[in-house]
């Protein structure tokens, strides 16, 4: 089917990737929320609007909010709406992303860090189309449906009680798993060709003169913790040094930072090997609770460096959730 105009394509001949074309091309013309979860950068936001311009509703609104990008008062009328005098500020009246959805969809981005009160607001949204706006008592009612996207693991931070149950329900009518990058190898020498070809042609230079085998190996060894966005990155990067001549590209550079005069991390490194315990009844008091936080923190920091400060993949490292993660770091001032 034709791309709906200004919506870039999406690139991908890969079993897994097809099967998930597929999954969508099923669930769009369905008037059921649909769940999108895949790590950053896989091309969740893409898929969210093929959804939209596959379904019957392609020619209604089609609205993304980033539940991460603001403060929980400011989401909820964002979401919702405020009558004026509703707040400080809410000198109008204003309508709320569901509103402006309707008829439509509404993509609900990261949507794992709305609060529960939002979250509670939300399911009655979804499964009655009904909610009032902030400062209002009158009952609205809506006809958008809902694409919820997140890179965490909401069944997981619904365990944890940090996610409703009854909203995860709802919105796992069913749900699209992105797979990364590096499960679907295949896709990676396509997507650096188009992004190649595209960006060889923005800076109006001839045609795109191709990676050398060393090139296109590099490409596929890295594991791509940044997925598509990371790997349009990386080659328009190498695009744009490579003298603008036909030979063809064989320099790949995948970290921007590199360079022998990197100012050292702030993070003191932690001893090369631990060091051994005394024997207990030669040892002075301890204070257990400090040890252990000290070691807490030790392992944090060199799961963080062994994965390149991938937090995502640090979390797995140590078997945490990435909320958990993240929460240890603040505890222990990790950045
Ligand atoms: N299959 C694909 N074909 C072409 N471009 C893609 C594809 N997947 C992703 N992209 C591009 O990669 C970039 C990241 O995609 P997108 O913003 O949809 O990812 P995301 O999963 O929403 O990431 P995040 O979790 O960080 O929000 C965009 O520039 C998008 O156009
Ligand atoms: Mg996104």
């Amino acid at each position: 089917m034709a791309e709906p105009q200004d919506l870039p394509p999406l690139i991908g001949e890969s079993p897994l990737f097809l099967d998930l074309m597929e999954r969508v091309s099923r669930a769009a013309p369905l008037d059921r929320p649909v769940l999108l979860i895949g790590e950053r950068g896989t091309g969740k936001e893409l898929i969210g609007a093929r959804l939209h311009f596959l379904s019957r509703r392609w020619e209604g609104p089609f609205v993304r909010v980033n539940c991460a990008a603001l403060a929980e008062s400011l989401l909820e009328s964002e979401l919702f709406g405020h009558e004026a005098g509703a707040f400080t500020g809410a000198v109008r009246r204003r309508l709320g992303r569901f509103e402006l959805a309707d008829a439509g969809t509404l993509l609900l981005d990261e949507i794992a860090n709305a609060s529960p009160q939002t979250q509670e607001k939300m399911l009655r949204a979804i499964e009655y189309g009904a909610f009032e706006r902030v400062g209002g008592n009158e009952t609205r009612h809506v006809d958008a449906r809902v694409i919820g996207v997140t890179n965490v693991d909401l069944p997981a931070e619904a365990e944890a009680g940090r996610f409703r149950h009854d909203l995860l329900d709802r919105l796992a009518f069913d749900v699209l798993t992105v797979p990364p990058l590096r499960a679907r190898p295949g896709d990676i020498p396509l997507l650096a060709t188009h992004f190649g070809a595209a960006f060889t042609g923005e800076l109006g230079r001839g045609a795109f003169p191709g990676f050398t085998g060393r090139a296109r190996d590099a490409l596929l060894d890295h594991d791509w913790p940044g997925n598509v966005r990371e790997l349009r990155n990386v080659v328009e990067r190498a695009v744009y040094r490579h003298p603008p001549d036909e030979s063809l590209i064989d320099a790949i550079s995948f970290d921007p930072f590199a360079s022998p005069f990197r100012p050292p991390t702030a993070i003191p490194k932690p001893p090369k090997e631990p060091t051994p315990s005394p024997p207990l009844d030669a040892m002075a008091p301890v204070d257990l609770g400090a040890a252990m936080a000290e070691t807490e923190k030790r392992l944090i920091e060199q799961a963080l460096r062994a994965n390149r400060h991938n937090q995502k993949a640090a979390a797995r490292h140590l078997g945490l959730t990435y909320h958990q993660l993240r929460g240890r770091m603040r505890k222990h001032a990790v950045t």
